[in-house]
């Protein structure tokens, strides 16, 4: 019987212990496929499809029933949670069991932009322009209130949002997260073309909103950008800034100056504006200032922030004639940079739109995002839990599970990706071509990350995840 439910007992969502396949999962789920699109790859091997107990303390049941013939076992491997379901109706019902243990939630949400045409309902109710932004953020109000109650502490939200809400949208998150847990609003370079018969402003970039949940937990720990050389000087001076005092403590500085005694006084080229002055004498001694080194001039950071440093660990180096100081990074990594485009690997509309049609052969919504945004999204939070829970609950194609799946095989995690998306759009909704007869949830997402997963004719899985379609029970 095509999508039928299965009742899942508590704690049951995954499948590592072999056992007997029920007779619907034997073929894989090719089975689904609608009539006119090009069929997942088959099994090649029988699959083992016992759902058994993996992790008692996320189990999706008995708030969610499994349907087995939509899911797709791997045993062994970490798992893709695809809910379909309306996504409030859905937190809802996640919130039990993930409050608090969610490191990293992204999220699109309808952008509210009221045009027609769009792949799914785009325009929330109300008939003037307030009533219809009002309506939007009573719709993300509920939502984000939830998403933020699923967080951990120091996890973090990404939303994906243009011009038409993102002005509400950080008002709004303001009050859902409150002010001091903004972190960032990201630009995305969406598109490498822009709009051909725009007059005014070829719009390129839209934004990823930030916030946390503690933000000073959430700077100890950083967000990854990118792998920072340890070894690269960095320099302590920064002619913008207005020159200032600083302090360092004995022994916090090591330095190729001669042992011996040194004066205060002006050090380096008096004539360039980074030469330093020396607030009292200090002494050298086995390669380190042995002594309080007290300077003014124009540092990179207050004394606050250097005593952080030092506290974490931070490295500094004296080069002797210039006088000028170095830092070296002792965390490992960059943050991220607020641009997100190609310099940090990060693709465009145009690429979103290739790797969907590329898996599923035909492309049936607008405005998929490009796994390598979001893959960098939830490295750049989850770089340091490889263990960790990430939720997308507008997950439209299932991009999300794409890319936490393409994290885990590069970096070998094992993060549990739990996605939430209606079953909108079929044809005459605006899906610019056949979703098939089954749906974003059914026949996209589904079909999408079976294909993104691998594992049919052609042997091993390319991104070796486990799939589990679910619905409220
Ligand atoms: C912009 S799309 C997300 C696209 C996705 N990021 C991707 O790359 O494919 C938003 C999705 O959320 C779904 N959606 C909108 N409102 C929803 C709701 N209340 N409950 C569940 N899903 C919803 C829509 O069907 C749509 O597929």
């Amino acid at each position: 019987m095509r999508n039928a439910a299965v009742r899942a007992q508590p704690g049951l969502f995954g499948w590592s212990t072999p056992g007997p396949a029920p007779a619907n999962l034997r073929g894989g789920i090719a089975a689904g496929v609608p009539p006119g699109s090009v069929p997942l790859p088959t099994a090649a091997e029988p699959v083992v499809a016992e759902p058994v107990v993996v992790d008692p303390a996320v189990g999706l049941a008995p708030a969610f029933a499994l349907d087995a013939e939509l899911s797709r076992p791997l045993p062994g491997s970490p798992t893709c949670d695809l809910i379909e379901s309306e996504n409030l109706v859905a937190l809802r019902r996640l919130l039990p069991t993930l409050r608090g243990r969610v490191a990293a939630i992204y999220i699109d949400p309808p952008y509210n932009t009221g045009s027609l045409g769009f792949a799914y309902a785009d325009r929330t109710t109300g008939r003037g322009a307030a009533e219809r932004h009002s309506s939007w953020v009573a719709f993300m109000r509920e939502r984000l209130t939830v998403a933020r109650d699923l967080l951990c502490d120091d996890g973090v939200l990404f939303v994906s949002i243009d011009d038409n809400e993102q002005p509400r949208l950080r008002l709004l998150c303001d009050q859902v997260f409150g002010e001091d847990a903004f972190v960032a609003q990201f630009i995305w370079h969406k598109t490498r073309k822009g709009k051909a018969l725009c007059r005014t402003a070829r719009l390129v970039t839209e934004y990823v909103v930030c916030y946390t949940r503690d933000r000073d937990l959430l700077t100890k720990r950083g967000l990854w950008g990118s792998a920072a050389d340890a070894e690269l000087p960095n320099p302590f001076f920064h002619r913008p800034n207005r020159p200032r005092d600083i302090v360092f403590p004995p022994g916090s500085i090591e330095t190729n100056m001669a042992s011996g005694d040194y004066a205060a006084g002006v050090y380096g080229d008096p004539e360039d504006s980074l030469s330093v002055r020396v607030l009292a004498p200090f002494s050298v001694r086995g390669g380190r200032i042995s002594t309080t080194l007290q300077l003014h001039g124009r540092f990179r950071w207050q004394q606050s922030t250097l005593d952080e440093e030092l506290t974490g660990g931070m490295r500094f180096s004296l080069r002797k004639g210039k006088f000028r100081i170095v830092f070296f990074r002792s965390d490992g990594h960059k943050a991220p940079p607020t641009l997100l485009d190609d310099r940090s690997g990060i693709g465009t509309y145009e690429e979103a739109s290739a790797e969907v049609e590329a898996l599923l052969g035909w492309l049936p919504f607008v405005y998929p995002k490009p796994v390598s945004l979001v893959q960098y999204l939830v490295r750049a939070a989850t770089w340091d839990r490889k263990d960790a829970i990430v939720v997308d609950f507008f997950a439209g194609t299932g991009t999300t599970g794409h890319a936490v799946a393409a994290l885990n095989a590069e970096d070998r995690g094992r993060r549990r990706c739990i996605l939430v998306t209606d079953n909108s759009g079929k044809v005459g909704e605006g899906f610019v071509a056949d979703a098939g007869a089954d749906g974003i949830c059914r026949g996209t997402a589904r079909r999408r990350l079976a294909a993104a997963f691998g594992g049919g004719d052609a042997g091993r899985p390319v991104l070796p995840t486990a799939l589990a379609y679910w619905r409220p029970a």
